[in-house]
């Protein structure tokens, strides 16, 4: 059996969609904290199960009989070590032969304000003695959908990344690149990938290709950090998310999310998905 926790989220369903064409149904489990939301995953015959991250009890019953599972990082940012750390401990007694792990990219070096969470929750993996996988997933696509928008309608996107690339994939990608690891037949235990996509971007990139996409001038205008949050601010953002997104934007400008390669595209058999085809389906064209 195959169990993947969070499946409720968007990169769950895709994850479960992806097995679904490599696995019968009857050999997956999705598990999620609001069954409510996986109803559409049952219908597609797959078990469903309870597995909330803040209930133990519910991580026992969802992880019997389970082989390999796929973790995915949880959403509660602050809570998510001891959370995390709880489906480890329900793993580990649940006898699973592989763990997966959706981390973030260069967890070990990165300087994003993410990191802190995505390392804890690696150590006590590692140091739980679990057989594991580390899939250190770069950014999404799918992350730039409201700036697409945004700076189609007023033809400039903020930013402080400088010249910072990033390589970032679809959502759908990184799910590919999970079944991918959970149904090799090669031993997996004890690896590490670094998953990007295969042709970074910088922002005035992302910008001039929204021109090309929407027919109208869209520049890039780098500013200081305290700048771009402050545009942020103005734009409605609460300041902790503000400051965040700015300091996302800081750690690019220092290659936190440019991987060169290209693990993503090795392990998933084709190119990752262009921010391009990100920006046409957006655009609508
Ligand atoms: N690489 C990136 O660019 C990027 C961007 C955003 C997030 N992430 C990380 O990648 C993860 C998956 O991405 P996504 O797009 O699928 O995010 P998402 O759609 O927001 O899904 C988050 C998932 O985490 C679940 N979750 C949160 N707290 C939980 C708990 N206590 N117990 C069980 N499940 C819990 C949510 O359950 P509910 O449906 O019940 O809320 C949901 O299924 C995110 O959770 C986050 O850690 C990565």
């Amino acid at each position: 059996m195959i169990a993947v926790t969070a499946a409720s989220g968007n990169l769950g369903h895709l994850v479960i969609d992806s097995l679904l064409r490599k696995v019968p149904g009857s050999e997956i489990v999705a598990a999620a904290r609001n069954m409510g939301k996986i109803g559409d995953l049952a219908s597609k015959g797959v078990a469903v199960r309870e597995a909330d991250y803040s209930k133990p009890d519910t991580l026992a019953r969802a992880l019997a009989g389970v082989d390999k599972l796929l973790m995915i990082s949880g959403s509660e940012v602050g809570r998510r070590v001891e959370q995390h750390k709880a489906v480890i401990a329900a793993t580990k007694n649940a006898g699973v032969k592989l763990l997966l792990y959706t981390s973030l990219l260069h967890c070990d070096s990165s300087p994003l304000l993410l990191r802190e969470e995505h390392l804890q929750t690696e150590n006590a993996i590692r140091a739980s003695g679990i057989p594991f996988a580390i899939l250190r997933n770069s950014w999404y696509n799918e992350n730039y959908l409201n700036a697409i928008v945004q700076a189609a309608k007023l033809g400039v996107h903020y930013g402080c990344a400088g010249e910072g690339r990033v390589s970032a994939a679809t959502r759908a990608d990184y799910a590919d690149a999970a079944v991918a690891v959970l149904t090799s037949t090669e031993n997996q235990g004890g690896k590490t990938y670094e998953l990007a996509g295969d042709d970074g971007f910088t922002l005035a990139q992302f910008a001039a290709e929204i021109a090309r996409h929407s027919g109208k001038p869209v520049r890039y205008e780098n500013l200081s950090e305290s700048a771009y949050k402050d545009v942020l601010v103005k734009a409605g953002l609460p300041e902790p998310v503000a400051g965040f997104f700015a300091s996302t934007d800081t750690g690019i400008s220092k290659g936190a999310l440019y991987d060169g390669g290209r693990q993503l595209h090795q392990l998933i058999g084709r190119a990752t998905t262009p921010i391009a085809a990100t920006i046409a389906k957006v655009l609508g064209n």
